[in-house]
């Protein structure tokens, strides 16, 4: 089984990741790390827990990382998740309990006791700016970083042009991607805009596990409201899942490897900058997808959420 850690900040669609990672048998989640992103971290080590209980994976633990980003002011997005980050939807508070570990010890830790481990990375970069810069040497260890942020072609979704996760914390983002000894996969808006979640998907899945999409049902209406309402799309776009099938089926995606750096002051914050012709004559720090097998993809990410086999 592959080792994987996941930072998140749970949030409706890092939950949908965490339970597809979860019923992965592929994948052996060593360790879940919170951070501060669409709601305070308090609140998603909460939901954490609440989504390890959901998947009967009561064993899995959960750090608590960091609370604000570097430098900038922390706005959550509690206005797309929900004040509890889980669509308001009266989630029983969990039985289990957070880690007295630290986010910062634990990648030190986990880092150091195991070999070839991927890092997926659901939220601002926070947590693992932090824990990279405090102990270098240990992320040798680490052999992919798959991160959901930033945006190639397409436009933001927090500003004209960035994407919350990069936006929230822009130095943490860049640090990552300047520091990182892997070249990191970045799965931006451009192919995440294409995984929907909609009513009828919902229907189906109601249809073929009636117990497993109880959750999900729950968590997910407050989703289609606001991108009804914002957006006019029919459904939920869940960004976050689609790390995990890329994880595991890369040949369901494509992308260009390039230099990616991310801008941290002023208007474009957040912003991510692709040197797509190579002006800067810089080495490529990442490969950023382009193209996705949207299909494909969702059919893995509903077998997964419903324990169902896809092929
Ligand atoms: C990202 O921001 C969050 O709201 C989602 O969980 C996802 O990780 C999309 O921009
Ligand atoms: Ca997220």
């Amino acid at each position: 089984m592959q080792k994987v850690i996941i930072d998140t900040d749970p949030g409706i669609d890092d939950s949908l990741a965490l339970l597809v990672a979860l019923n992965s048998p592929e994948l052996d989640v060593i360790g879940i790390t919170i951070v501060e992103g669409n709601v305070p971290t308090e609140i998603g080590v909460q939901n954490a827990l609440k989504v390890l209980e959901e998947a009967g994976k009561p064993d899995i633990p959960v750090f608590e990382g960091a609370s604000l980003p570097l430098k900038h002011e922390y706005i959550s997005a509690q206005d797309t998740h929900g004040l509890d980050g889980l669509g308001e939807s009266n989630i029983s508070s969990p039985k289990i309990s957070v880690s007295d570990l630290k986010a910062s010890s634990a990648y030190e830790k986990l880092l150091s006791d195991n070999e070839d481990v991927w890092v997926l990375a659901l939220g601002p970069l926070t947590n693992i700016a932090l824990a990279m810069e405090r102990t270098p040497k240990v992320w040798g260890n680490m052999s992919r970083l798959i991160i959901m942020g930033g945006a190639y072609q397409s436009n933001g979704n927090t500003s004209p042009v960035a994407e919350y996760n990069f936006w929230v914390d822009p130095d943490a983002a860049e640090y990552v991607l300047q520091n990182s000894p892997v070249v990191a996969e970045i799965v931006p808006l451009d192919v995440t805009r294409k995984i929907l979640l909609t009513p009828n998907i919902l229907s189906l899945m109601q249809r073929l596990n009636p117990d497993k999409t109880m959750f999900i049902n729950k968590i997910i209406q407050f989703y289609f409201d606001f991108h009804w309402s914002q957006e006019h799309v029919l459904g939920a776009v869940i960004n976050d899942p689609l790390v995990i099938i890329h994880a595991l089926y890369p040949e369901y995606t494509s992308g260009i490897s390039k230099y990616v750096t991310v801008v941290t002051e002023g208007k474009a914050l957040g912003q991510s900058i692709v040197d797509i012709a190579n002006f800067w004559k810089k080495e490529a720090n990442a490969v950023i997808l382009t193209e996705v097998d949207s299909l494909h993809v969702m059919a893995e990410i509903i077998a997964r959420l419903l324990n169902l086999s896809s092929s």
